[in-house]
């Protein structure tokens, strides 16, 4: 009878033991787990993101590029060219007050501010008169040349039929 006790009481000590340890081992896994999950970073929708840039990339590649380079063609258009294409628009009329081509009374005084400067008013514009004469694909030597030719064609003479003055920036 006194070792049937004892016998029950090892096992029920087993058994709690066994028991315990489960627990422990439940526990530990618990813990484990929650440690991995919450290593891994959460997401807040940059990795999705880079995903969909990376499947955009080879179809939408934009490339800027400087708007006041001008085309090549513009570079080979002569005054006359240029004046037909663009500043004929006003300045054979004398549109909104533009001074017209063959005025010599309204060129003259203009003209007496120098070239460069009528060049400068040109290109960035001047009252009334809009820059590059609205079309900003025309270069500087473009304008240049139509003003020359706007100059010739109203009986002023304008020395800038030679090469730009190169030895102007030469060193003294
Ligand atoms: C939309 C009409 C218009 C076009 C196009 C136009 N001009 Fe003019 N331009 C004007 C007007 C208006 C003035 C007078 C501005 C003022 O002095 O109030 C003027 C003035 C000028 C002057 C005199 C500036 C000064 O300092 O007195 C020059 C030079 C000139 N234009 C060159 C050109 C050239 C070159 C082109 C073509 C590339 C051109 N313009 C195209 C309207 C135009």
């Amino acid at each position: 009878m006194n070792a049937q006790v004892e016998k029950s009481s090892i096992v029920t000590s087993v058994t709690l033991i066994s028991a315990l340890a489960l627990l422990a081992t439940v526990a530990f896994f618990v813990a484990a787990l929650i440690g991995i999950i919450t290593a891994i970073p959460s997401d807040d929708g940059s990795r999705k993101q880079a995903a969909v840039i990376d499947r955009i990339k080879p179809v939408a590649r934009i490339v800027l590029t400087d708007p006041n380079a001008a085309p090549p063609v513009a570079a080979v258009l002569t005054g006359p060219e240029v004046y037909n294409k663009v500043c004929m628009a006003c300045h054979a009329t004398g549109a909104s007050g533009a001074p017209k081509v063959g005025a010599k009374d309204l060129w003259e005084p203009r003209f007496a501010q120098g070239l460069d400067t009528l060049v400068n008013h040109a290109v960035n514009g001047i009252r009334a008169m809009p820059a590059k004469g609205g079309n900003p694909a025309l270069t500087e030597t473009n304008i240049r040349d139509a003003i020359v030719y706007m100059l010739a064609e109203t009986g002023i003479k304008t020395d800038a039929a030679a090469p730009a003055p190169a030895a102007e920036a030469a060193p003294k």
